[in-house]
């Protein structure tokens, strides 16, 4: 396996990190990212096998689990119970519980809400060049993740403060006042949530919080400090990625001029630009993968931006072509792990940008956009538009 050092933190890399994934690639099906200290899947072919694979998974080896500094362990704890960190049982358990109020139907039925929102919204904008993220890209998910679960919308300012704090947990470029504002950030939002949970004890409604506080009382072994956690994840990767996939995905469309939005071009405003550039994987036991032997500790990470890239996958994959057809992109991983969130992500992204584009016909870039410095996650800090 060949090295290659990367500072993921590097301004042009930050800004553009395609060049480096077309340079490993060329490597073979792994590379290892000396930054990261780690083995990185590369190709679409190994990113797609390592992510369904069953000897490795999402949940530390019990053997290899780090000692968490005890000023750290309330945002550690919250994440014990997360589903994204787990494997079965818990997992299948905690990920059951969601995807039944999760169905197609539910999601098809937030169809007309999620429009109506959009056109709210656009009907605000100002006349004067504006931050689409602000206005637009952010609250089409908070809103809409937060009536699903029945979260008072007049905190969404506080679910996107809370939720900006925690996941900054998960970048590169973690300092002493990331990790202090992230725990300060889980106090608040776990003192919320318990709070809100046990309002709705009292006065159940049809919304998910209520389903999942239905299925603690009917015995289902649903803790309330999983009930919590799961409430978490779901208001934090409820609307994290999806904005930044909103944000990304706009800032493409205006660069290149497509404007018909269909289900295609949504699928390739996922691949072409994806807010999630790296998922990690424990290994459970020896494996061998292609010409790599892994053993049980190991860690491997997922590079899905990189894989959405592979030329054997996509021809010409550095175009951004809304015709293209297969095959399913990574952005959303994949296994068991797979996003539960991908049906409504779609829907929103679909809906958002369809209201956008026939709204305002003369939408375009103020200045050029600048991506945050917080890989692995990869999305704008803004994003100036005019509409006049
Ligand atoms: C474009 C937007 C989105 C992207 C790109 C995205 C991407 C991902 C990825 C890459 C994973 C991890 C998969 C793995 O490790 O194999 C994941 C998991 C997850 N996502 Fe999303 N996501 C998006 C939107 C959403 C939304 C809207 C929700 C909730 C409403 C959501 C909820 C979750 C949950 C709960 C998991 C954990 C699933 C599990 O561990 O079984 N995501 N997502």
């Amino acid at each position: 396996m060949q090295n290659f050092s990367q500072s993921p933190t590097d301004p042009h890399f930050v800004q553009d990190p395609y060049p480096f994934y077309d340079k490993v690639r060329a490597a073979g099906d792994f590379i290892w990212w000396d930054d990261y200290n780690m083995a990185c899947a590369i190709s679409h072919k190994t990113v797609h096998a390592v992510l369904r694979d069953r000897r490795m998974g999402r949940e530390c080896p019990s053997e290899l689990a780090p000692a968490i500094p005890e000023h750290l362990k309330p945002f550690f704890n919250v994440e014990a119970h997360s589903m994204l960190e787990l494997e079965p049982p818990r997992h299948t358990r905690l990920r059951a519980l969601v995807l039944r109020a999760f169905t197609s139907r539910t999601i098809a039925a937030l169809a007309p809400d999620i429009t109506a929102l959009c056109h709210d919204l656009i009907d605000k904008f100002p006349d004067a060049p504006f931050d689409l993220l602000t206005a637009y890209a952010q609250p089409v998910p908070v809103v809409i993740i937060s009536r699903l679960l029945g979260v008072p919308e007049d905190r969404a300012d506080d679910l996107v403060r809370w939720s900006n704090a925690m996941v900054a947990m998960y970048q590169a470029r973690r300092t002493p006042q990331i990790e202090a504002a992230a725990i300060a950030a889980t106090n608040d939002f776990v003192a919320f949530m318990r709070g809100y949970i046990a309002k709705r004890r009292k006065t159940p409604t049809d919304d998910l919080i209520s389903t999942l506080i239905a299925a603690e009382e009917d015995g289902e072994r649903l803790s309330e400090d999983e009930l919590i956690t799961t409430c978490i994840l779901l208001l934090n990767a409820g609307h994290e990625a999806t904005v930044h996939t909103l944000g990304n995905g706009t800032k493409t469309l205006l660069e290149t001029g497509v404007t018909a939005i269909t289900e295609a071009a949504v699928e390739e405003i996922i691949r072409f630009d994806p807010p999630l550039h790296m998922f990690t994987r424990w290994v459970y036991e020896d494996v061998a993968i292609g010409d790599h032997t892994f053993k049980r500790g190991d860690q491997i990470a997922c590079l899905l931006a990189a894989a959405n890239r592979d030329p054997i996958a996509y021809p010409a994959p550095n175009t951004f072509d809304p015709t293209r057809k297969d095959p399913q992109n990574t952005s959303f991983g994949g296994g068991i792990h797979f996003c539960v969130g991908a049906p409504l992500a779609r829907l929103e992204l679909r809906i958002a940008l369809e209201v956008l584009f026939a709204r305002c016909s003369n939408l375009r870039l103020e200045g050029q956009p600048h991506y945050g410095d917080v890989y692995h996650f990869h999305g704008l800090e803004q994003l100036m538009v005019s509409t006049k």
